[in-house]
């Protein structure tokens, strides 16, 4: 663990006042988040992207608060210091204030995060607007948005022409004035983005919609070369655990065949006299009838 004091509210108000960019990622378990407390960035989501990541769906939609609910206290026991925000799964909060409220609460009272994330909206700031006067801190998703991918003609850039770059432009402002303590942009125009963070008093985070934001996301599995299936355009890879880890595995494979795995070192012995005790008492057992 590193010695960082906890990330509060106000410590990524400030980055954001001073002009010093914040950091996000996504993480999953205990051993990544290991990793990322090491690194200090500055915000981890749990998010339910883990549903692609760790579980195997083709989406998001399968995935449940009780998944969630596993992950992010994995993570916060990985990433005590980090400002570590829930993502409300599919159905959390859709139904009603209530349940939004009531989803977010556990989020807060079993796993320890910090706050919570929903994807929507106009149409979602009532929930939005609940859970903040419940007094959690709650951060807004706009643009893509992967819970609505069916209803958005799927994984594609939001805001591309005018009419909808207002619309997402408008949404920002409503959600902040529901009470977002913070809003992350998935794939809009860098364009929109900065219009947007020119007119925000929260933080504005990005995923793959430019440099103007006051901070950047990325997915940890996109950055290491760790989800098999594809990588996103905006995703930049860092470092390739996947083959890294991929070499690992052939190689035991092959040490495991020849018999060159394991060594004295990967095994533990015995004393002698325990071992010549034991083959005495072996043979008196055999003797019996
Ligand atoms: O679930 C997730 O990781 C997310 C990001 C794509 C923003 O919501």
């Amino acid at each position: 663990m590193t010695d960082r004091k906890k990330v509060t509210l106000p410590d990524l108000q400030k980055k954001m006042a001073d002009g010093i960019p914040i950091t996000m990622i996504t993480c999953y378990d205990y051993s990544m988040a290991h990793l990322v407390e090491q690194a200090e960035v500055d915000m981890v989501l749990v998010g339910d992207s883990l549903g692609m990541t760790m579980l195997g769906y083709d989406g998001t939609l399968p995935v449940t608060m009780d998944d969630m609910m596993r992950h992010t206290q994995a993570v916060r026991r990985g990433t005590p210091s980090s400002w570590l925000i829930g993502d409300m799964p599919y159905m959390s909060y859709q139904p009603s204030d209530e349940t939004a409220v009531r989803n977010a609460g556990r989020f807060m009272a079993e796993t320890g995060c910090d706050s919570v994330k929903l994807e929507g909206g106009r149409q979602m700031a009532s929930r939005l607007r609940a859970i903040a006067e419940a007094g959690i801190p709650v951060m807004g998703h706009l643009g893509l948005t992967p819970q609505s991918v069916s209803a958005l003609g799927g994984f594609r850039v939001q805001g591309k022409g005018w009419e909808q770059a207002a619309r997402i432009v408008e949404d920002a402002q409503i959600l902040e004035e529901a009470g977002a303590f913070s809003i992350l942009f998935e794939m809009i125009p860098d364009r929109v983005q900065q219009i947007i963070t020119e007119r925000a008093k929260i933080p504005i985070i990005s995923l793959g919609s430019g440099p103007q934001a006051h901070g950047q996301l990325l997915i940890f599995h996109d950055m290491f070369g760790l989800y098999p299936r594809f990588k996103p355009k905006m995703a930049k890879v860092y470092g390739n655990a996947g083959e890294v880890i991929l070499n690992g595995l052939k190689q035991y494979v092959a040490e495991v065949t020849g018999k060159q795995f394991p060594q004295p070192d990967n095994w533990f012995g015995m004393k002698e006299d325990q071992l010549a005790d034991l083959k005495r008492w072996l043979e008196e057992e055999g003797r019996r009838p």
